[in-house]
């Protein structure tokens, strides 16, 4: 059975940082509230002229780097994102120019917060059916640019950075003890749109508009579709909670992160939190946690790995990875 192994990561944060102290002093809100509420302490702004491919090509340089790969062995960039530079074309297509390469596919998925899941499933399934060998999975977003800054309820919540991985083609013998992507797991219920949006878009408005949510309804649904979803991936696998390593959790909000982890009886020393530096930023939100944990040595060769993610669609999804290369 052909897996997907997870070689390499990379991830990138825009340099200015705007604390919660900055924040209050400009709309009506509190470190306070942020914190306790949320857990964000902080979040990284990407620079007027700073674009979401420019982060996109910096988390994507450090991951082919960290996988030691010839960036020309890449057929395959799947970029995730809710801010692309232009309506079109790709993000994904521009990475592929800032990478030099002309050949194989690039295209970008929607997917909002899930966006990283999403990419993850559709790189994952073309590896699998042969149609790409060497993968780049990117998630990655200019974020606060969806922001109406006078709504305190949106506006304290996110922030703007990039994760990538590479993935490449290895034949596993199909057991949950094989490295790479074991399997991933998504869904979307469109029903639900009006609780987590953006109002505008190029066929509605022809403006770009701004994220309007309804916090307590996304909770909600959050927390009971993370968990059921969790449970699919470790079911579809025959493992139990037991077995993982590492939940690599949505960083959306801490309490919902903490909920989880106390629902799956899982020691929060075993759960990546990176909320309280990076806020919510979306799509880059899973890669850029996961990548800063293999980074600082946490995660290693070997560690099987639980990602997950929810947002607007709503769209939600969960993975399964053992990270690195069979010995
Ligand atoms: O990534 C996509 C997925 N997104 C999520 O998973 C987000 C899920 N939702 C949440 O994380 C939480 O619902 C929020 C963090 C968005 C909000 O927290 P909450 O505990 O649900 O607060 P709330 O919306 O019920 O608001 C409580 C109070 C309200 O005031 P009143 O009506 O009680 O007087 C709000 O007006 O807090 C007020 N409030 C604020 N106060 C200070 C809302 N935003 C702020 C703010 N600063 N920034």
């Amino acid at each position: 059975m052909i897996r997907s192994l997870l070689i390499g990561c990379g991830a990138y944060l825009p340099e200015r940082i705007l604390s919660n102290a900055e924040l209050a002093s400009k709309v009506d809100t509190s470190d306070e509230w942020i914190t306790k509420r949320t857990g964000i302490r902080q979040r990284h702004v990407a620079a007027d002229g700073e674009l979401t491919s420019h982060l996109a090509l910096h988390a994507a340089r450090e991951a082919i780097a960290a996988a030691g790969i010839d960036t020309q062995e890449i057929d395959l960039i799947v970029l995730a994102t809710t801010t692309p530079d232009d309506t079109f074309p790709s993000t994904a297509t521009k990475v592929q120019a800032g990478l030099g390469l002309g050949h194989g596919a690039a295209f970008d998925v929607q997917a909002v917060c899930a966006g990283f899941i999403y990419a993850l499933a559709v790189a994952d399934n073309f590896i699998r059916a042969g149609q790409a060998k060497t993968a780049l999975v990117i998630g990655a977003e200019t974020f606060t640019r969806l922001l109406d800054w006078e709504d305190r309820s949106t506006c304290v919540l996110f922030g703007d950075g990039a994760g990538a991985v590479v993935l490449q083609a290895h034949e596993g013998n199909g057991s949950a003890a094989d490295y790479g992507v074991l399997s991933t797991h998504l869904h979307s219920d469109g029903r639900e749109r009006d609780i987590l949006y953006v109002d505008g878009g190029p066929s509605s408005t022809g403006t770009t508009g701004h994220v309007r949510m309804a916090g307590q309804e996304v909770y909600k649904h959050a927390v009971s579709k993370l968990a059921a979803v969790i449970d699919e991936a470790l079911a579809a696998n025959g493992l139990s909670v037991d077995d993982v390593d590492w939940l690599v959790p949505h960083q959306a909000n801490r309490r919902i992160i903490d909920g989880m982890a106390k629902r799956m009886d899982m020691s929060s020393d075993k759960v990546i939190v990176s909320i309280d530096r990076h806020a919510n930023t979306s799509a880059a939100s899973v890669p850029l946690a996961l990548c800063e944990a293999v980074r600082d040595g946490r995660i290693k060769s070997g560690d099987l790995v639980l990602v997950e993610a929810i947002g607007g669609g709503l769209a939600w999804g969960a993975g399964l990875v053992r990270i690195g290369l069979p010995d």
